[in-house]
């Protein structure tokens, strides 16, 4: 059964809107940890956005279940990433014009930048994955490099309808069956939600999801912890 890492950036985002010190993404961090999150995922942007860097030292301090960080390949976050050692760090592109990550990292173009991220993470104990869309050369080049997992962009199955859902949905299968092969972790995530999770739930050896805006905008509504214990129980 596949574990469920809530993305609690969205609670930061709020507090950035008044650049106050509420919504605290470490008390969200607590309650979901409470709903039955298998892990905390924040992405440290280098623009800094919603995670502060203060978040990512408490949540080290208080995350009793993985905490899984995001960031993308820039020197001072992988040094931060270095001094913080979370359970797990997943590489991500990073554009300051995006409202959200909009698609897998190109490990084949930033080859360079992206191996020497990896090797500093893994000499700090770090267990290193990579955002990928589910591109078979993607994957390929993400073994070689020395990742250890790759999280497989669900964002076009998302948007998809019908019988384009279904031909995205088979391209995540066939990717997850040769992230298998190359002896990778397999983690999805983004765009998910209550309706659509569960196919990407079923796909063979899904390890790990990663779920932030639907549980963060049914938590308005329901609070954090039910709306996370309903996701746990939809993945289940
Ligand atoms: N995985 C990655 C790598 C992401 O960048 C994001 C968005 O921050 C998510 C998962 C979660 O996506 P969503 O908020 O759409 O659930």
């Amino acid at each position: 059964m596949p574990e469920l890492g809530v993305n609690i950036d969205h609670v930061a985002t709020v507090r950035q809107a008044r650049r106050t010190y509420e919504p605290d993404p470490v008390w969200a961090a607590s309650l979901a940890e409470l709903g039955g999150a298998d892990g905390i995922t924040v992405h440290l942007r280098e623009d800094r956005r919603h995670i502060q860097d203060r978040d990512v030292r408490l949540l080290r301090e208080t995350v009793s279940v993985k905490l899984n960080l995001e960031l993308s390949c820039a020197e001072e976050i992988v040094g931060i990433a270095c001094a913080t050692r979370p359970d797990q760090a997943t590489l991500v592109p990073e554009r300051r014009e995006e409202v959200t990550t909009e698609g897998g990292l190109d490990v084949v173009r930033h080859r360079d930048a992206v191996a020497r991220a990896i090797e500093r993470m893994r000499q700090a104990g770090i267990y290193v994955s990579l955002f990928l869309d589910p591109d078979p050369e993607q994957l390929a080049a993400a073994a070689a490099l020395g990742a250890q997992a790759v999280e497989l962009h669900t964002g076009q199955y998302a948007l998809a309808k019908g019988r384009e859902q279904a031909a995205e949905l088979a391209k995540l299968a066939a990717a997850g069956e040769q992230i298998r092969a190359l002896g990778l972790g397999l983690h999805a995530g983004h765009g998910l939600n209550y309706h659509n999770v569960g196919p990407i739930a079923r796909i063979a050896g899904m390890h790990e999801l990663n779920i932030g805006h639907a549980i963060i905008s049914r938590a308005i509504f329901i609070g954090l912890e039910r709306a996370v214990r309903e996701m746990k129980e939809l993945i289940q």
